[in-house]
This record gives structure tokens, C-alpha cells and sequence, in this order.
């Protein structure tokens, strides 16, 4: 079998090379053998192409190769693309030639089979599993969420500023902290986030973010927390709560139009109902028009509901501006005018820019009021109880009531973050949002505004017993310039399982770090 002189391809470009001869170089995927036929399935990283080989059209030894090549073996193969409206990618190739870099060992075939395999063998053979469409699918899904997130920000005017990832402290609470050594006496903490940090270049350069590594020590053995997760964190000088919630919106419409304009082939393979993402991104409140007994706003006005409404924060009903839509127009950075990203002379966003799509936002209060409702109405098992947050039930009947994502806001301060702002209007609340996905997928951002009072910080780093000395750099930023600002994260986890329609975290990432898993 000798090289031919074919150009090289790849199965992602072979549209533009239809009727022509051409090398893939890849793997042998599945095979499937009828007689004088084989039908090999090819993959090369960018798809899989079904081959035809008839045993009197090619030489011998090329069909004898095939017909007995373990699965998984390295190869390149020659042959011509053929436009086939019933293959899955719509060509098929006339195997010419096939040259062989590494044939599998019979004895030790490849350990991943198209049977089914249990969850724990997978996991321990990640490294292979990687190869299977289906998770290769995700990867690529999970690679643009993670550019259109950054591109995002570097496209209106953010400023990325890389955190650290060793830390002398606590930012989300000392339980869930990875500590090591640090030379002599001294330890070290990996991050649990960039926030505090990027609140220091937010007071330098304005509109900042970051985009990287974070560690929790969780011990919570869920299908939402890994121990090693991706953040994109955006800060910013002068925003208030309501731009921030602004923000967030326009951030996650331009993630799910991109993954729309280039994944529609992906997500089929991953098998999700791509109908749900178009929700989000279509003109309208987001309601759920399937769930018909959604309370009146008058009916789950909760003690502090109004405060929403003061600031021009839709209260419960998410429609409550209604009218204003004007058709579908996801925010993209093409259109900067739309985008009225915040200078530092700006406290909040232009609602225009996200007017359109409108997440749905309620305080915690309403959030509460409606699973009140719910559980009277026999809707979920378990009461809410005020001032707790909410479980995973009580977030997956929450988002079931909207095709968007919920933005729940002013959560009672004592069941959140030390740094955040407490609201004028009830100072037992935060001036806080988390986000949560649509289809139960839970809370995928949560941000705040953040303290901008020297001696308020000061005594909550004292009542969280945290060590002033080490947040001493943290409250000078209160000291020199102090301004209101806010800022959120995103895990990037969270938001590939949410958009794949995934039921684990530990598929959005090549290697998940889990409560019990660290191998491969
Ligand atoms: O809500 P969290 O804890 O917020 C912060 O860390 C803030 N300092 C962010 C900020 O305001 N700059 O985490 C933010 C997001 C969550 O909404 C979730 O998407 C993700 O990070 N996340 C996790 N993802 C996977 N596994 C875990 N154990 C996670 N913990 C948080
Ligand atoms: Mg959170």
C-alpha cells in the first residue's frame, strides 16, 4: 500500500471537497462487515464519515486490512467523497486505500465498547472515553461556550486580569478551602475565586475579568459540584446591582446564540432538544405558557417585593414592562450601541440592550411566595422555610415555571457572602443575584454587589471571624476611592451541563475532579 499523492482533509471540511480523492488520517470508529462489503466508520477529531468498501473494487490487502482491524487502530485512509443525503454527515467515502500507523493488539481491544458501559468504568477509562462522538461533542460545545464567554467581555470593553491562584485566604467560606504549604511556616490556599482580586483591578482599569481555574474542597457528592471548576468572573467599577443583573443577561444570551449559530449538529449528537436553548434567546418574558396556574403578582408579593420595582427591576411578573419587546435581537458585540457597556461614568446598563430577551427576575421574597403557593398546591414535597435558600427542588420548581433563566435577587444577607451590599431599603437583604438555568439545571451565576464601606467591611470580616490582617489589602480598596461595584461568576461547568442538557458536571470537562475521584 503505497502513499498516495491525495490532498489531506479533514471530515469537517469534506463539503468542499466532494467528488474529489482525499487522506483522512484518524481512527477506525466501528466496522461493519456484510459479506463482499464493509462499511467502516472513520473518526479523525472533527467527525465520523462511514466508509464503502467492496472487496472487488479495492486491492485485496486493503479489504483484508480492514476486515480485521481492532477498533480504535490509528490509520490513514484514501478514498473519494461521495454526497450521500442519508449519511448523518451527508457524505460517504469510496475507500481507495487504507495505510495502517498502529493496529491494536488483539488480546488488548480497545476496553470501551458500543455496549453500555456503567458510569465508574467509564470514569476510570476518561481518557478513552474522550474519544466517543458523543463526548467529543461536548468538548467542542464546552470550547465555544468558553470563547463566546471571554469574547463577550473582550469585545465590550473588559480588561482581562488574571487572579492568582495561590491565596494567603478565604473568599467563599473556610470550609471548602484546599490548603498546602508554603515554604517555611506559612500556608497557602488554592482559590475558590478571583473576586476579591479582580475587585482590586476593577478600581484600576474599570470594566475587569477573569477567567480561570478554581478549587473548592466541597464535600458535597452532587451532580452540580466538582472540586476543580472553570470561572469566568466579570467586575466592574460603578455598576449597581441592576446593571449587573443587565449584564448577566447579555452575557448568557450571546453564549447560547453562539452555541446555536455553531453546535446545531453537536447537540444533536449530545441529544439535547435544541427547541429549550431558542427559548432563551427568543423576544418575550420568558414565561412558561405550559404552566398556566402561575400566581398573580398580587398574590406573591412578599414583605420587601417592591423594592424591585423601585429600582426598575421587573418585580415578579417578569412582563411587567410588557410591550417594549421589538423582536428577536440577541445581543451580540457587533452591535455596540445596543451594548452600552458602563464606563465609569455610568452606574447602570442601557436596558435596551437585553430588553428583548428579558430574563425573568423576582426578589427572594416572591421566589419564596411562589414555592409557598407551590406547596400548598401540592406542587412540591417539602415547605420552604424563609430565610433559609433554596434547595435543589425548590430551584428546578422555580426555573420549571419560565423557558428562561430566573435571576433571583436580595437574598437575606445572613445566608450569603460577607462582601456583599446590603440593600437601602431592608438592610437584612443583599443586594445579590443568582441566576438559575432553565430545566431544573440549578444555579449557574451568582454575583453581587459589593461592600463599599470601609468600617461596614470591616465589621463583617470581624463577624465571620475571618483574619483581618490577611483582607487588611482588601479594605484598603474601601479606603483609597471607594465606589460602588459589582460583579458575578460563572462556572463553566454548570453552564455546558446546563446548554448539553447533561446530568452530571463530570461530562462538561475533560477530567473531573470530584469528592472521589482524582485518576486519571
Ligand atoms: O456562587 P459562587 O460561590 O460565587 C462566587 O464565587 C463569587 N465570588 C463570584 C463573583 O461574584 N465573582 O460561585 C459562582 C459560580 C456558581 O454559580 C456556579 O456556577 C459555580 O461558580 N460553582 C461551581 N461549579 C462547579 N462545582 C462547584 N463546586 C461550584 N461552586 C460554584
Ligand atoms: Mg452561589
Amino acid at each position: 500500500m503505497s502513499t498516495t499523492s491525495a490532498p489531506i482533509a479533514t471530515i469537517a471540511s469534506l463539503a468542499a471537497h466532494e467528488g474529489q480523492t482525499v487522506t483522512l488520517r484518524g481512527w477506525l470508529y466501528n466496522l461493519r462487515a456484510s459479506g463482499k462489503l464493509l462499511f467502516p466508520i472513520f473518526r479523525d477529531g472533527t467527525g465520523t464519515i462511514q466508509g464503502i468498501v467492496p472487496k472487488a473494487a479495492v486491492p485485496e490487502e486493503v479489504f483484508n486490512t480492514l476486515k480485521e482491524l481492532p477498533l480504535e487502530s490509528s490509520l490513514t485512509v484514501t478514498g473519494k467523497v461521495r454526497a450521500d443525503s442519508r449519511a448523518p454527515s451527508g457524505y460517504e467515502l469510496d475507500v481507495e486505500n487504507v495505510e495502517v500507523l498502529q493496529r491494536i493488539a488483539e488480546d488488548t481491544p480497545f476496553p470501551i465498547t458500543l455496549k453500555e458501559h456503567g458510569v465508574d468504568f467509564l470514569m476510570e477509562h476518561r481518557h478513552l472515553w474522550l474519544r466517543t462522538p458523543r463526548q467529543s461533542a461536548i468538548l467542542r460545545v464546552r470550547a465555544t461556550i468558553m470563547r463566546a464567554a471571554a469574547e463577550y467581555f473582550d469585545t465590550n470593553g473588559f480588561i482581562r486580569t488574571d487572579p492568582p491562584i495561590l491565596t494567603p485566604n478565604a473568599c467563599e467560606g473556610t470550609s471548602e478551602l484546599f490548603e498546602m504549604d508554603y515554604f517555611d511556616d506559612d500556608k497557602a490556599y488554592l482559590t475558590q475565586s478571583g473576586q476579591l482580586y479582580i475587585e482590586a483591578t476593577a478600581l484600576a482599569l474599570g470594566k475587569v475579568y477573569s477567567f480561570g481555574p478554581t478549587f473548592r474542597a466541597e464535600k458535597s457528592k452532587t451532580r452540580r459540584h466538582l472540586t476543580e471548576f472553570w470561572m469566568i468572573e466579570p467586575e466592574v467599577a460603578f455598576l449597581e446591582l441592576d446593571g449587573l443583573l443587565n449584564l448577566a443577561e447579555g452575557f448568557i444570551t450571546h453564549i447560547v446564540t453562539r452555541v446555536l449559530e455553531q453546535h446545531r449538529a453537536d447537540l444533536k449528537v449530545i441529544g439535547k432538544d435544541v427547541t429549550k436553548l431558542e427559548a432563551v434567546i427568543a423576544p418575550g418574558s420568558g414565561t412558561n405558557n405550559e404552566v398556566s396556574s402561575r400566581p398573580e403578582r398580587s398574590e406573591v408579593e412578599g414583605p420587601a417585593a417592591g423594592s424591585a420595582t423601585d429600582r426598575g427591576a421587573p418585580s415578579f411578573a417578569p412582563f411587567a414592562k410588557g410591550g417594549v419587546s421589538s423582536g428577536a435581537r440577541p445581543s451580540s458585540p457587533e452591535e455596540p450601541q445596543t451594548l452600552g457597556a458602563p464606563g465609569p461614568d455610568s452606574g447602570t446598563w442601557d436596558r435596551s440592550a437585553t430588553e428583548p430577551n428579558r430574563f425573568p427576575r423576582l426578589t427572594y421574597d416572591e421566589a419564596h411566595a411562589m414555592l409557598e403557593q407551590a406547596y400548598a398546591e401540592g406542587k412540591i414535597e417539602n415547605p420552604h422555610k424563609y430565610g433559609d435558600d433554596f434547595g435543589s427542588p425548590d430551584e428546578t420548581y422555580i426555573s420549571s415555571q419560565f423557558d428562561k433563566p430566573v435571576m433571583i435577587h436580595r437574598y437575606p444577607a445572613a445566608i450569603k457572602a460577607f462582601y456583599m451590599q446590603p440593600d437601602p431599603a431592608d438592610p437584612t437583604k443583599a443586594l445579590c443575584v443568582d441566576v438559575l438555568a432553565p430545566e431544573g439545571y440549578g444555579e449557574i451565576i451568582g454575583g453581587s454587589q459589593r461592600v463599599d464601606s470601609y468600617d461596614l467591611l470591616k465589621s463583617r470580616i470581624e463577624e465571620h471571624n475571618l483574619p483581618l490582617a490577611a483582607f487588611q489589602w482588601y479594605l484598603d480598596l474601601r479606603k483609597y476611592g471607594s465606589v460602588p461595584h459589582s460583579g458575578f461568576g460563572m462556572g463553566i461547568e454548570r453552564a455546558v451541563a446546563w446548554i448539553c442538557g447533561l446530568d452530571h458536571v463530570r461530562e462538561t470537562i475533560p477530567f473531573a475532579r470530584t469528592l472521589n475521584r482524582i485518576y486519571p
